[in-house]
């Protein structure tokens, strides 16, 4: 597996079965194969990310494992971030959870260590938003995340999400509990926000 997603033109995309099925302006979203097992089993490999979304790292067959089951799961969507127009693969992101009849879901988000600090994660998130607040019935979305995680909370704050309370000592970690930050935005503060939407793009 590498790091980019090798197709150069959209008949080759089409060919390879790897569409872009989601577009925005930088990015766009890819929908995760097992097939990918060995590179999200990478990204939740590092320690920042392990740290920050409380995962540890289980075998490469666990992460296929887990990827054919979530694939089952009509209540998440799993995408690859790729950067347009060249197409490398920076991240994964997830709207997890969903339930359409309260129209909430959860975001999940990780990038890949050596594309973090670019504004990528903005970005995947705009994407991801908009696709969940455009095309579902969501109202509400919510992201957990530690609360001393600065650069997930910026990147929340900048997509419009409210910090709504932390659930304290809710994740342990190298054997100390950690509070969890819990953001939320509604669709009437995304439909208040002043940025073009992903359609736009
Ligand atoms: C959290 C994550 C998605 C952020 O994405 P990113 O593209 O790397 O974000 P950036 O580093 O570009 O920073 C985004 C913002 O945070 C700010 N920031 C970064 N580090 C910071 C710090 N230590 N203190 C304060 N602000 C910080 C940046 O200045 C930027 O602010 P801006 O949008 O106003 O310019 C990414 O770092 C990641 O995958 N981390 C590991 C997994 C994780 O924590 N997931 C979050 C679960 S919700």
């Amino acid at each position: 597996m590498t790091d980019a997603i090798d197709y150069a033109d959209d008949e080759r995309e089409s060919e390879s079965g790897r569409q872009i099925v989601w577009r925005a302006r930088s990015v766009g979203l890819v929908a995760v194969e097992t097939d990918d097992a060995e590179l999200l089993h990478r990204w939740r490999s590092d320690p920042v990310a392990a740290h920050e979304i409380g995962i540890w790292p289980r075998s490469v067959t666990a992460m296929r494992e887990r990827i054919e089951r979530d694939g089952d799961d009509d209540d998440r969507d799993d995408f690859l971030v790729v950067l347009l127009p060249d197409r490398t693969t920076v991240g994964h992101i997830a709207l997890s959870g969903q339930d359409i009849v309260n129209g909430s879901a959860r975001i999940e988000l990780m990038l890949a260590p050596e594309h973090r600090g670019r504004g990528h994660g903005r970005h995947a998130l705009d994407a991801l938003v908009d696709l969940a607040f455009g095309e579902l019935p969501m109202h509400r979305l919510t992201a957990r995340t530690h609360t001393d995680n600065a650069p997930a909370l910026a990147v929340l704050s900048g997509s419009g999400f409210v910090r709504e309370g932390v659930s304290r000592s809710a994740c342990l970690h190298r054997g100390r509990r950690h509070d969890l930050a819990v953001s939320s935005l509604l669709r009437t503060e995304w439909e208040a926000l002043d940025r073009p939407r992903a359609w736009d793009a």
